[in-house]
């Protein structure tokens, strides 16, 4: 991949400045070095005096690890805690009037709301979940816009102590449906519809039809919050909305207190077999990796404006969005609209009118804002920036460079975090006030974090070789198992084949003559679509439901703003279609994948072919599928293909 051989030829480094060093949270390698050391002397006692100076406890704990039943491991399990108090109670008493978010609106417009404000709807909205029967353990589907009511739901389930789970708003019916009966969830909190970029989408109507025929018998109560004065069909005995329910709610309600294992969310993420898997996380590791993330990498600040653009349907927005930053007491932006609307100056004019000092974005927004107008940043007062982030997929090293000289003024570090859902917060990511940085490498672990690169027997590879990246160690916010499906838990993360105390994280990499870690891509039939994860068994099964469709591989192939493109090789049920037929047919797929899922798994590419190549013994070869998707020339051996003739076929797009 030419991304790859760019990053493995990149030399360019970057050293913290003394200004920046100065006033780090952690300065100077030394101070690096000596958290590691600390965690490599004392692994737990360094883990310990985290959670005991970051988290106020209802009930300490008095142990920090418990590896009785690994890989189901528990950290601080006898203590006490509720996450919302973390989040909102203790920045009572001296940031009461401190902005906690701004709501920075899709139409430009913004509202400010303070921690007291925040801590009385919280509590409001909890009291009205408490009078429709919800309480500790029960599932709740939040499935909203990019408001912060959204927010408010989040914090009020953990209030109470249910589990909530965010449905990402673009996601359709289908995707709701599995859900909601994979949760067995009890309620579901939507919107009448969100707004984004001027357009709005019908969450109400969705929902209806997620639960419609009785297909999620489990379903309650839908709390509708009213985003706009649009009128929806209600079901009088089943809909209520969001204002009615908080009408004559109090505005205290007692946190429950937790245990720390307790699960706090579930959220589904697509892994490589057709359905998503529930990755569970329980409240004090998470919150914890939240924290300490925020101080180390983002070197939170008490004065910082934060603004993590990502939604709240992803771990990103959970974690920098629903609970890190408000666990400081931090001022964040919530942003309802996308980096476009109403221009590709969004971003910028967000980050001169609220004064931004961190932000972090996903490298797919970078490039498409390159490409709609590489020097608006330059009409923007970007002063206040101190801190830039990027997650969800590599960054390549010349997006990285405009995003270092261009938005940064070659004056603000890049946090490069590598992390996934399931890990909870960042794992692999500079400490800027400390480790140099590299454009293209998410750098050295986090202090604890003990990240490692192996063969296929779980043995550490040489320097200069890649290999499947690892996690030595429990940490605290690792995923605690797949919803529902402790098996699944343990062969996909903890593979016998490894050995089965490793964390296998789905991802290959290789580390340079510093240790740096390259992520290179995953190793499973994950695709990263712009920064949105993806199974390709999913969309195959999407589109293998379609009465057309005989059957159909997908693969990714490499695309300059997405990162990776969806590619779908199809064969019907009836005669390879030509011509408009093959237009026709390929438009219906399309839109048949975006309603089955959502519009960010709709493939970019479909090609018709009177088979599959296969091998003798019915193989699919997805070897060949992704050549011919790159569109690059076979030079692989198909003597074993039972039907080369194929391939000439699935070389044409429609
Ligand atoms: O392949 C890695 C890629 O995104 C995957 C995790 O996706 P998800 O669970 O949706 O979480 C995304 C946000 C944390 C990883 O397995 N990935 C994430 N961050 C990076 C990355 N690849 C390269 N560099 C990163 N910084």
């Amino acid at each position: 991949m030419a991304a790859i051989e760019s990053v493995l030829k990149e030399n360019r480094v970057f050293e913290p400045s003394e200004a920046f060093q100065s006033t780090a949270n952690v300065s100077g390698m030394a101070a690096y070095n000596a958290l590691c050391e600390k965690a490599n002397q004392d692994y737990e006692g360094f883990w310990g005096d985290l959670a005991q100076e970051m988290i106020t406890w209802k009930k300490p704990f008095t142990q920090v690890l418990d590896e009785s039943n690994a890989p189901f491991y528990k950290w601080f399990a006898d203590g006490d805690l509720n996450i919302s108090y973390n989040c909102l109670d203790r920045h009572l008493a001296d940031k009461a009037n401190k902005t906690a978010i701004i709501y920075e609106k899709d139409d430009g417009s913004s509202e400010n709301i303070t921690y007291q404000q925040l801590y009385e709807r919280v509590c409001q909205f909890a009291n009205g979940l408490k009078s429709l029967g919800v309480g500790k353990g029960d599932r709740v589907i939040i499935y909203m816009p990019m408001v912060p009511d959204a927010v408010v739901a989040m914090q009020a389930c953990a209030r109470i102590g249910a589990i909530h789970s965010v449905v990402f708003g673009g996601f359709s019916a289908g995707a709701v449906k599995d859900r909601v009966q994979d949760a067995a969830a009890k309620i579901i909190i939507t919107a009448n519809e969100s707004v984004r970029g001027g357009k709005s989408a019908p969450l109400k109507v969705t929902v209806d039809e997620a639960l419609k025929d009785g297909d999620c018998p489990s379903i309650e109560k839908v709390i509708v919050f009213a985003r706009t004065d649009k009128e929806v069909a209600f079901d009088a005995a089943r809909d209520i909305w969001w204002h009615d329910l908080i009408a004559n709610q109090a505005s205290e309600c007692e946190p429950e207190w937790m245990n720390a294992e307790d699960t706090l969310f579930v959220l589904y993420t697509s892994g490589s077999t057709g359905k998503p898997k529930g990755v569970q996380h329980s409240i004090a590791g998470y919150l914890l990796g939240a924290m300490l993330s925020l101080k180390w990498v983002f070197d939170h600040k008490p004065d910082d404006v934060f603004w993590c653009t990502a939604d709240v349907g992803w771990i990103t927005g959970h974690t920098y969005i629903a609970y890190g930053p408000l666990a400081w007491g931090a001022t964040q932006i919530v942003f309802e609209g996308v980096p476009t609307y109403p221009n590709a100056g969004r971003f910028w004019e967000g980050v001169e009118k609220h004064k931004v000092t961190t932000f972090y974005t996903a490298p797919t927004a970078i490039r498409s804002l390159i490409k709609l107008g590489a020097d608006l940043p330059n009409q923007y007062d970007l002063s206040s920036l101190r801190l830039l982030g990027s997650v969800g997929e590599p960054i390549n090293p010349e997006a990285w460079m405009w995003y270092y000289e261009t938005v940064g003024r070659s004056e603000c570090p890049i946090v490069d975090t590598w992390w996934q859902t399931e890990t909870g917060s960042n794992m692999i990511a500079p400490l800027p006030g400390a480790v140099a940085i590299k454009p293209g490498s998410c750098t050295l672990p986090l202090p604890g974090i003990m990240v490692d690169i192996v063969d296929e027997s779980g043995a550490s590879v040489d320097q200069s070789n890649g290999g499947f990246l690892v996690i030595k160690r429990p940490f605290p916010s690792l995923l605690r198992t797949v919803w529902g499906d402790d098996e699944r838990f343990k062969s996909t993360y903890f593979p016998e084949e490894l050995g089965g105390n490793l964390y296998l994280a789905g991802d290959s990499a290789h580390r340079d003559e510093n240790g740096y870690v390259w992520i290179m891509g995953r190793i499973d039939d994950v695709l990263n679509v712009s920064g949105h994860r993806l199974g390709t068994m999913e969309i195959e099964s999407a589109l293998v439901a379609n009465p057309l469709v005989a059957e159909a591989a997908v693969v990714g192939k490499p695309h300059d703003v997405k990162g990776e493109a969806v590619v779908a090789f199809v064969i019907l049920k009836g005669d390879r279609p030509e011509g408009e037929d093959a237009k026709r047919i390929a438009q219906e797929l399309k839109s048949w994948v975006a309603h089955e899922i959502g519009k960010i798994a709709q493939p970019d590419d479909i090609r018709f072919g009177d088979n599959l190549p296969k091998t003798r013994s019915g193989k699919i070869m997805r070897r060949l599928l992704r050549t011919l998707a790159k569109g690059e020339e076979i030079t692989a051996d198909t003597s074993t293909l039972e039907n080369p003739q194929v391939l000439e076929q699935l070389k044409q797009s429609v």
